[in-house]
């Protein structure tokens, strides 16, 4: 044999018949036609047009066709395929332009909703009072120094004359953490108040002059009311210098007190008392920053703030005693300072009217909220 087979009738080629290529077209459009998004048409479009598809396989066959055939064949299929196209091609750009509208409408964002605020919360008042006070301080030079909350007895109270009997040292008072030991002179205490940092700083500097403002936390064995909490915060002030007396005390603190609470008249007085790291010691007042003091002796103007006495109590202070200059190594017949040391929580309920110590210890946004977000 050689040559093509000729006596062939490919005409009846099942694939190419006119019916069969129509079919395969209906077929194909209602598939197009009912295709819902384009995830759908695009499984139409690999069904009609790809290379399994009915028109496909058709478009093979024209090949095998003898030659007076082929254009007829051709032509019917290519028309066929050419509207598939077409219609593939509209209903692509109806179904995005539908998917378009979809997503603006869906996709919306509603400008004018009401977002949704994540609560802020703020500082707790006691911070943002004690780092006043310390700018204060820092304005004029001072140092803020630190010490540890669990603090050595020594420190705590023998280097401040504290002697071992002072009533102080009662366990009533102070929470004792560790006894003595064999051979060491010095318990661990919680630290009653911030003074024993003045004896750190003077053993760190050894040097005066030394200007330091430390605030922090302290512990006395008190049950929890409305005035007392076990834990609770003071600012201590050292300074030793050449030269310095209690006018220079005097005058740090009326400085402190304007700069904390503003305007003309704002000073302090001092009142004789004891402490035995301080000779002479005081009782610090400073004048009623409410009333100023007018309310004294005048029923028609009570003042809260300061039970009508034009004073408010603030803490202790005094010239360093020599005693604890000596314990630190610093030569008292050079140098001299003066101290003070003050309750922060008592602070705050006078200057921000808190009733309840209890408020400041839970700490609830509900209190802090209103001192606001100062930083
Ligand atoms: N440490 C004293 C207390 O807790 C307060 C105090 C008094 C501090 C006199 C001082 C001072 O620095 O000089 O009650």
């Amino acid at each position: 044999m050689s040559g093509p087979n000729t006596s062939y009738d490919p005409v009846e080629v099942e694939a190419l018949k006119p019916e069969e290529i129509e079919r395969a077209l209906a077929d194909a459009l209602a598939a197009v036609a009912a295709a819902t998004d384009l995830d759908a048409l695009r499984e139409a479009k690999a069904a009609h047009t790809g290379p399994s598809s009915p028109l496909a396989l058709a478009n093979r066959e024209i090949g095998a066709l003898p030659p007076q055939a082929r254009a007829e064949a051709g032509r019917r299929v290519g028309q066929a395929r050419g509207e598939l196209g077409r219609a593939l091609a509209v209903r692509q750009t109806e179904l995005e332009a539908e998917r378009d509208e979809r997503v603006l409408v869906e996709e919306a964002v509603d400008v004018t909703l009401p977002y949704d605020r994540v609560p802020a919360g703020a500082r707790h008042p006691i911070t943002t009072l004690s780092e006043r006070i310390e700018d204060v301080f820092v304005a004029m030079g001072y140092e803020v120094a630190e010490g540890p909350e669990v603090e050595a007895e020594w420190f705590n109270f023998d280097a401040l004359n504290i002697g071992p009997d002072h009533p102080a040292r009662a366990e009533s008072d102070t929470f004792y953490v560790a006894g003595a030991e064999e051979g060491t002179a010095s318990g661990a205490v919680l630290r009653t108040h911030t003074s024993p940092v003045q004896i750190r700083s003077m053993l760190e500097h050894r040097e005066p002059p030394i200007y330091v403002i430390c605030p922090g936390r302290v512990y006395r064995t008190d049950e929890v009311d409305a005035t007392h909490s076990p834990v609770f915060h003071q600012v201590e002030c050292l300074a030793v210098d050449e030269g310095l007396t209690m006018a220079d005390l005097k005058g740090t603190l009326d400085h402190m007190v304007r700069s904390l609470f503003g305007g003309e008249g704002m000073r302090t007085r001092l009142r004789p008392d004891y402490f035995p790291f301080t000779e002479p010691s005081a009782e610090m007042d400073m004048v009623c920053y409410v009333c100023r003091g007018e309310s004294v002796g005048n029923p028609d103007r009570p003042c809260r703030t300061c039970s009508s006495e034009g004073w408010i109590e603030l803490g202790g202070c005094g010239v360093v005693n020599p005693r604890v200059l000596l314990a630190c190594g610093i030569d008292p017949e050079r140098y001299s300072g003066f101290a003070f040391g003050f309750g922060i929580e008592r602070m705050l309920m006078f200057r921000n009217n808190v009733q309840d110590m209890r408020d400041m210890i839970e700490a609830d946004v509900r209190f802090t909220r209103p001192f606001g977000t100062e930083v």
